[in-house]
């Protein structure tokens, strides 16, 4: 069991290449963390950096309470998955799952031992003596995750685990190893660009871009209070509405304006936001956080329904708004029809304003 502490940590490849800047991150013991961000955001680097696979350049790293800059890969303590499981292909499960142990000195009797429950967990008993090529994607990355469970880490680092598989496979991987993060009780750490994994996964998710972390939370606060535009519009799906518009003050009122809308604030976020009057800046509004009512003779964002998606017990809305899409999740049941006026009013008090040259949330 342990935390992992990164403290500043830095990587700049040779030729200059910065991959992760000055990073400070916690991640708890027992807990389970998610990088995600999108391709070539620095995920992989800031993984192999804990696992020591890729030299630190500036920075700490501290594994429960040790500085483990210069420690070997092998005395970390942790063990590592990868997206190409990497299995031995002449070995059988058995001997893949045993491999490390052995190289370890392990007893031979506390290896099969330690083999055959961790087999049994991962439903992989009637396969141990099978070689990996004659199993499914699925079940080589349960032989993968056997290999690094035998281990009994500390800390798991899982990189894209899950990514050669179909989707019906990954999702009840997903559950798996959800289970056996609760089972083993171990900090684990996972690596993936796919923000739906990660927000079913992760306690806390930790979401990057380009080399930088933008935002550390539970899925559910960095869903509901994304810091930046970026982070607003990469967790979710459908995603978050964008609107770009200005701020003004009038009265005692701050309004969002863009060519087809002029939105009051509430209160509470023209506290906020007051300052920005003047300034361009974006609406953001998550697509179930409106009403959506019909014809034009209502207060809210006016527009004409261009298509319509039926999913089980909601649907998806597309409202063509001057030269913009807007996206509304509203019930099953609600009347909507192809073409028909209709206006949008946003729960104000769900709203965010991004402002300036980085997306800043104004109104957290
Ligand atoms: N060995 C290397 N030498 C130079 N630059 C590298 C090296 N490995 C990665 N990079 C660069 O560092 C940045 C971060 O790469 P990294 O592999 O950490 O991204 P990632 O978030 O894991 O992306 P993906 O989702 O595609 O796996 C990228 O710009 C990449 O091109
Ligand atoms: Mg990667």
């Amino acid at each position: 069991m342990a935390k992992v502490t990164l403290e500043k940590l830095k990587k700049v490849y040779d030729g200059g290449v910065v991959a992760v800047h000055e990073s400070d991150l916690s991640i708890k013991d027992k807990e389970f963390m998610v990088l995600v961000g999108p391709s070539g955001c620095g995920k992989s680097t800031t993984l192999r950096m804990i696992a020591g696979l890729e030299e630190i350049s500036e920075g700490t790293l501290i594994i429960g309470e040790k500085v483990v800059n210069e420690t070997a890969p092998k005395d970390r303590d942790i063990a590592m998955v990868f997206q190409n499981y990497a299995l031995y292909p002449h070995m059988t499960v058995y001997e893949n799952m045993a491999f490390s142990l052995k190289l370890r000195k392990v007893a031979k009797a506390e290896i099969d031992k330690r083999v055959r429950e961790t087999a049994e967990s991962l439903e992989l008993t009637q396969y141990l003596k099978r070689k990996p090529k004659a199993m499914s994607g699925g079940q080589r990355q349960r032989v993968a995750l056997g290999r690094a469970i035998v281990r009994d880490p500390a800390v798991f680092l899982l990189d894209e685990p899950l990514s050669n598989l179909d989707a019906k496979m990954r999702g009840s991987m997903r559950k798996e190893l959800k289970l056996l993060h609760q089972k083993l009780q171990t900090t684990m750490i996972y690596v993936t660009h796919d923000q739906v994994e990660a927000m079913t996964l992760g306690d806390r998710i930790c979401v990057m871009s380009d080399g930088y972390i933008q935002q550390v939370g539970t899925p559910l606060d960095v869903y509901d209070y994304p810091v930046n535009k970026f982070v607003a519009s990469f967790i979710g799906t459908p995603a978050m509405n964008l609107l770009e518009g200005s701020l003004s003050q009038e009265g005692g009122a701050v309004y969002f304006n863009s060519p087809t809308s002029k939105l009051k604030l509430s209160d509470e976020m023209a506290a906020k936001a007051e300052s920005y009057a003047g300034q361009n800046v974006t609406f953001g509004i998550r697509p179930e956080k409106v009403n959506l009512l019909q014809g034009h003779d209502h207060e809210g964002l006016q527009g004409e329904v261009e298509v319509i998606e039926k999913l089980r017990g909601s649907q998806q809305v597309f409202v063509k708004i001057g030269d913009q899409s807007v996206t509304v999740s509203v019930e099953a049941h609600l009347d909507v029809r192809n073409g028909k006026q209709v206006t949008i009013q946003p729960d104000m008090a769900r709203a965010h304003i991004f402002a300036g040259e980085d997306g800043k949330n104004i109104t957290l």
